[in-house]
């Protein structure tokens, strides 16, 4: 079920909380709406908390005063949404949608088509010019009076899965009922789209969202949910989260229900007090090291010999079921905290970015592991002997 289904089965369901037997209610899909509250309750949060409005979505202030722009001069041209995971695209676009056509007409006024779908050359040049060129029965907006309504709108989701003849196919369409249409495409690297296709649309990025943006949503969640959790615990599910708002609330919602006690039949028992959820849960929930443990492995790099470092790196990380990836990140984060000669700061830029992508191309986490140790290793000798200090090329500056 796409989620502009979805959204419009929620609306109905609130306009039907009153009548609740109705017999309209009978042969509905069933969404978060109208299913039975436990099952509700399992729905993931991400899910549950998805922006209804505009004002909802934390963050890109910038992005949302232009695009508030768009709809208050009723002028929306086609949109490319690009960015990394989890900061908002799709809920930015859903929640515009619902603000121009209101929830019961988003139907019929918005086509929404993600990789999911089938979206090879057919499918752009029948179901888009199908849905494109039909008109509309009956009067589009119920909030906007202008002609912003009167558009429909296509929103193509991860388009850069698209085929390319598929989005060779879509420049003409998009030309073709401009008049009556608008696109609003969704990707998470525009290189991978068509370049005449970027050229007919108002860019923007979303880019990772910061702390603040994160903390809003984050917050409105635990204490909606009564969430147990300490400020330092929420610190570190924000800061590993590294922008992305569906992985700290997907985090969040893992903790939560492992702090829930069960009963003895495995069900949550709401007599039993929840724990606080601390950071060694979202660290565990991650899988991500504990800052203690990177410090330990820090401390051996720099200033142990290449065995003993590698004996306590390996040993850390049988101990916590660590993989070499989730280290890396976190020990580079603190290398650049260190005051190093460049030359140092160079070697170990070079050598974790190597390991990076050799682990990420299938490496060896053994080998790589020696190799990790051996760059941060290098880097601490230069320090020392101060052998790179004399720059090669320095005749050449002046
Ligand atoms: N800026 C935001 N404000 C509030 N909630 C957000 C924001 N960004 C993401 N979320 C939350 O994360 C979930 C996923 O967001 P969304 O689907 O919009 O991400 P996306 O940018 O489309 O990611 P992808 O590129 O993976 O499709 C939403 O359901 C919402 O709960
Ligand atoms: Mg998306």
């Amino acid at each position: 079920m796409s989620d502009v289904d979805e959204m419009e089965l929620d609306e109905e369901h609130a306009a039907a909380k009153d009548v609740a037997f109705s017999s309209e209610q009978k042969g509905k899909k069933l969404s978060k709406a109208n299913l039975p509250v436990s099952a509700g309750d399992t729905l993931p949060w991400v899910e549950k908390y998805r922006p209804d409005t505009l004002s909802d979505v934390s963050g890109h202030e910038d992005i949302l005063t232009t695009i508030n722009k768009f709809v208050q001069t009723n002028r929306l041209p086609h949109l490319l949404f690009y960015g990394p995971p989890g900061t908002g695209k799709t809920s930015t676009i859903l929640a515009l949608a619902r603000h121009i056509y209101g929830a019961h007409n988003i139907r019929q006024q918005v086509l929404e088509l993600n990789a999911s779908d089938d979206r090879g050359i057919e499918v752009v040049r029948e179901q888009i010019k199908t849905f494109a060129s039909t008109k509309q029965i009956f009067g589009a907006s119920t909030k906007t009076d202008g002609q912003l309504g009167s558009f429909k709108l296509i929103i193509l989701d991860e388009a850069d899965a698209m085929t390319s003849t598929a989005q060779n196919a879509l420049r003409r369409i998009m030309e073709k009922y401009t008049a009556n249409t608008r696109f609003c495409i969704i990707a998470n690297y525009t290189h991978k789209l068509n370049a005449a296709l970027l050229s007919r649309c108002t860019r923007f990025r979303f880019s990772p969202l910061p702390i603040d943006a994160l903390r809003k949503r984050v917050d409105h969640v635990i204490d909606t949910e009564k969430v147990k959790i300490t400020p330092s615990a929420v610190d570190a599910l924000l800061q590993l989260s590294r922008g992305d708002m569906r992985r700290s609330l997907n985090v969040l919602q893992a903790c939560y229900a492992s702090s829930t006690p069960l009963d003895d039949e495995g069900r949550p028992d709401p007599a039993v007090e929840r724990e606080d959820i601390t950071e060694t849960h979202i660290y565990d929930c991650i899988a991500a090291p504990h800052p203690e443990d990177v410090q330990i492995i820090l401390k051996t790099l720099l200033s142990s010999d290449i065995t003993t470092s590698l004996r306590t790196i390996i040993d850390i990380k049988t101990k916590k079921g660590l993989a070499l990836a989730d280290l890396l990140s976190s020990l580079s984060d603190e290398l650049e905290r260190l005051e190093v000669p460049k030359q140092t700061r160079i070697l170990w830029m070079e050598g974790l970015a190597e390991v990076e992508w050799r682990v990420g191309s299938g490496g060896s986490e053994g080998i790589q592991t020696g190799a990790l140790a051996g760059a941060v290793r290098k880097g601490v000798a230069v320090m020392k002997n101060g052998r790179l200090d004399i720059n090669p090329f320095e005749h050449l500056i002046h």
